[in-house]
């Protein structure tokens, strides 16, 4: 165990660089969030883009990753990031219509994407605590959050990203975003193999 946090505490140290402190999404992030995206992206208020930044356990989940928009250890390909750090003319630009976040505010975003996008410090996934003793992310996760091309028993095919099976029905998401639950008995043999792989059964 102690070997364990020492390595959680090294690879915090490695990917930021001025402290040795462990930045997260709940203590350090979510605060600026509020700040600044809360009309659009929040429960409370609205909710623009599927993205919910009040939702900690859909932010963890859904916008965490290595295709997603929050990118662990490489804050470089983040487009939550990057849409911070546009001119505030740019159309993609973050905060919409609103002034850009301070410099300083955008560093600590920065640095904790860099030290592995921890939703909270007290509490790590065991994703998390798989990437900040590795500093990668888990292949299986990587498997989970690409598209898969799905067959059904009558031959149609459609890529889908996998997002769970509960009993006998498979819930699948498009790229357009929208999501639907296919019964496990309709898809072909292979697609019931790889849901239930996704799955972890
Ligand atoms: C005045 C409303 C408004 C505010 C404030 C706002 N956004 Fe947005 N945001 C939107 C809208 C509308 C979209 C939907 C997609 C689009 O039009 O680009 C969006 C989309 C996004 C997306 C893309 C989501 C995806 O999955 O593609 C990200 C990331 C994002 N916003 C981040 C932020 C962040 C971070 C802040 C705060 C710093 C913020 N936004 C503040 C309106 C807003």
């Amino acid at each position: 165990m102690k070997t364990k946090i020492w390595l959680i505490a090294l690879a915090i140290g490695m990917a930021s660089s001025s402290s040795l402190m462990a930045v997260d999404y709940v203590t350090d992030v979510l605060p600026i969030m509020k700040e600044h995206c809360w009309d659009c992206h929040s429960n409370e208020e609205s909710v623009k883009g599927n993205l919910a930044l009040d939702d900690v356990e859909e932010v963890r989940d859904y916008q965490v990753g290595t295709y997603n928009i929050i990118r662990p250890g490489n804050p470089e390909e983040s487009s939550f990031l990057e849409k911070m750090k546009l001119p505030s003319g740019h159309t993609d630009f973050m905060p919409r219509k609103g002034q850009p976040l301070p410099a300083e505010q955008l560093a600590i975003i920065e640095k904790w994407i860099a030290a592995g996008a921890v939703i909270d410090a007290k509490k790590p996934s065991d994703k998390e605590k798989a990437f900040l003793a590795t500093g990668e992310s888990v292949a299986m996760e990587d498997e989970k959050l690409k598209f898969h091309s799905w067959t059904n028993t009558a031959g149609t095919v459609i890529e889908a990203r996998f997002v769970r099976l509960t009993g006998d029905a498979v819930t699948v998401v498009m790229k357009d975003g929208k999501s639907y639950n296919v019964p496990l008995a309709k898809l072909s043999a292979e697609s019931q193999t790889l849901a239930k792989k996704l799955a972890g059964e």
